[in-house]
């Protein structure tokens, strides 16, 4: 009796101590990222809406976004190539594809009421990835990755608009979203970003000609500033010509700029670009407190809202392209990483299942109660880039990108301008309360901000 009392207590505690120390990681041990990382991967499909009744293909249920599931699709790419498990090679495929919207340039019209700029951007990152990772090509060549990366530039790039500001692109691509009259960082940088791996991939210049007149103008209007720190600032109303900039800093702004810098860097070997990465990168200390990620605007005040919780993800992949594009950035880089990977695992240990991730991985007491699509996400990445200089960096189309292209690609019936669809007064003003509770929630968890 009493020998199997102690039994049971000790095996308790081990259990306790497993869920106190989180996902086992050593960095140096694959096997171990592998498995971590097949856990938070399986963690993220428990919010897949896509294979349950009544739900559709490529999307996370609710309160998730449209834009959130490019972000997803974008990290379990690298996912599946760096980890080298291709369990959900056609899933992610499947819901790539589902999604392009009728014109196959990721604006599906049934996401009218909120799609910006920002969110068809974070979709067409995902495909820029795919094209890169070689990642497994669709059969339709009018949805090859390259053509829809291509797809999402063109028709971004078409919406700059020199009407206020000098240049840029709105926030919003259909006039009555709140936020079309914001001209933000976030749609700017990813068509920078995307900008610069296409030159990249392609080889073609006309490309780096709109990375330069991204970069001179968020940079000549103020949207990013120089300095000890170089921070990416979030935006600005067009009301005023932009000079009242919205100074809150986010973690995937600061990383689509150093990680377009590094591509460009590559591409061109002009030493403009890497001092230019190189600064970005020393910027991005304040996203880190004692080398483990966090986000700052939000996470001190703990008031970041579902969009804000997945930000840690895309930092810590376009982090791991920096490294790899710009190789004399890759020991600083991989320092924050495993650092960050190695507290993301300890936080690794809430839920029912024992491996739900949290969101505040500076916690050293490990899980800190909270949960949700952006935090098995952050994890997801930041652990996956660990092995960024282990494969094969991202191909172009001369060495091993096999997706199909089409510089043309995009233009459609709704395109080129922020030309309005014809809504129904009930799908405005539908419209116009759904982008009401955006801007209060963004409003209202935007309140912590050091510098
Ligand atoms: C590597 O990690 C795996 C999975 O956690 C473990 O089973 C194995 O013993 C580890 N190998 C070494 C050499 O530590
Ligand atoms: C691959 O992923 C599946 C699903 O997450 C998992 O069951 C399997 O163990 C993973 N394989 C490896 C080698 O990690
Ligand atoms: C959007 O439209 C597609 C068909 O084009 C449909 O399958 C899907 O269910 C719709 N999604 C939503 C969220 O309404
Ligand atoms: C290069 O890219 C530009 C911009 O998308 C496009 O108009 C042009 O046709 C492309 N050139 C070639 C040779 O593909
Ligand atoms: C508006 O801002 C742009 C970019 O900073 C600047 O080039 C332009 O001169 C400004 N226009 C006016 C009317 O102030
Ligand atoms: C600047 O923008 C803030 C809100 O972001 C607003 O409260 C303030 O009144 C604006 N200032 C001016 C001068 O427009
Ligand atoms: C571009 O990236 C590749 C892959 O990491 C690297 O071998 C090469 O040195 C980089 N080029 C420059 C100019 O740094
Ligand atoms: C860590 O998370 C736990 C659980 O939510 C919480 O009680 C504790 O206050 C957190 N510690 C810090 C330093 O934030
Ligand atoms: C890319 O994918 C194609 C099609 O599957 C394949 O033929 C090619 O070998 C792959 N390239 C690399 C570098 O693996």
């Amino acid at each position: 009796m009493r020998a199997s009392y102690v039994r049971l207590y000790s095996a308790a505690l081990v259990l306790l101590s497993t869920l106190i120390e989180g996902l086992y990681l050593d960095p140096d041990n694959f096997t171990s990222l592998q498995e971590a990382t097949a856990l938070i991967s399986d963690g993220i499909l428990d919010y897949y809406a896509g294979t349950t009744k009544g739900g559709t293909i490529g999307t996370f249920v609710w309160p998730y976004y449209w834009w959130e599931a490019g972000g997803v699709w974008g990290g379990m790419i690298d996912y599946t190539i760096l980890m080298k498990n291709d369990t959900y090679t056609s899933l992610i495929k499947e819901a790539m594809t589902y999604q392009t919207g009728d014109d196959n340039n990721y604006i599906p019209l049934n996401q009218s009421t909120t799609e910006g700029n920002d969110d068809q951007g974070f979709w067409g990152l995902a495909a820029m990835g795919a094209a890169e990772r070689n990642f497994s090509n669709p059969s339709d060549p009018s949805k090859a990755w390259l053509t829809l990366a291509q797809a999402v530039f063109n028709t971004m790039s078409a919406r700059w608009d020199e009407s206020s500001c000098g240049g840029g692109l709105r926030w919003q691509i259909f006039q009555w979203n709140s936020g079309y009259d914001y001209k933000n960082s976030v749609s700017n940088g990813c068509l920078f970003n995307i900008g610069a791996r296409l030159a990249r991939f392609t080889s073609n210049d006309s490309y780096i000609e709109w990375c330069e007149r991204v970069w001179d103008w968020m940079y000549g209007a103020g949207f990013m500033t120089e300095g000890t720190w170089w921070l990416v600032y979030d935006g600005a109303e067009i009301d005023g010509n932009c000079t009242n900039m919205t100074k809150y800093v986010w973690s995937y702004n600061q990383g689509l700029m150093m990680s377009g810098a590094a591509y460009l860097y590559n591409y061109t070997e002009d030493p403009k670009w890497l001092e230019r990465t190189e600064n970005l990168l020393v910027g991005a200390k304040v996203f880190f407190d004692d080398d483990v990620m966090y986000e700052r605007t939000c996470q001190g005040s703990n008031n970041c809202n579902q969009d804000q919780r997945s930000f840690k993800a895309y930092l810590s992949r376009f982090m791991g392209q920096t490294a790899v594009m710009a190789p004399s950035t890759y020991d600083v880089v991989m320092n924050y990483l495993t650092t960050s990977a190695l507290a993301a695992a300890r936080s690794c240990s809430g839920g029912s299942d024992g491996h739900t991730c949290g969101l505040d991985w500076t916690n050293t007491t490990g899980w800190d109660g909270t949960w949700g699509l952006g935090e098995q996400l952050c994890a997801l990445e930041v652990i996956t880039q660990l092995r960024v200089g282990d494969v094969d960096p991202p191909y172009t189309a001369d060495n091993g990108g096999s997706s199909l292209g089409n510089p043309a690609a995009g233009y459609g019936t709704v395109v080129s301008d922020a030309t309005p669809l014809t809504l129904g007064t009930k799908d405005k003003a539908g419209a116009g309360i759904i982008t009401a509770v955006i801007g209060v929630s963004i409003v209202a968890s935007t309140v912590w901000l050091v510098l």
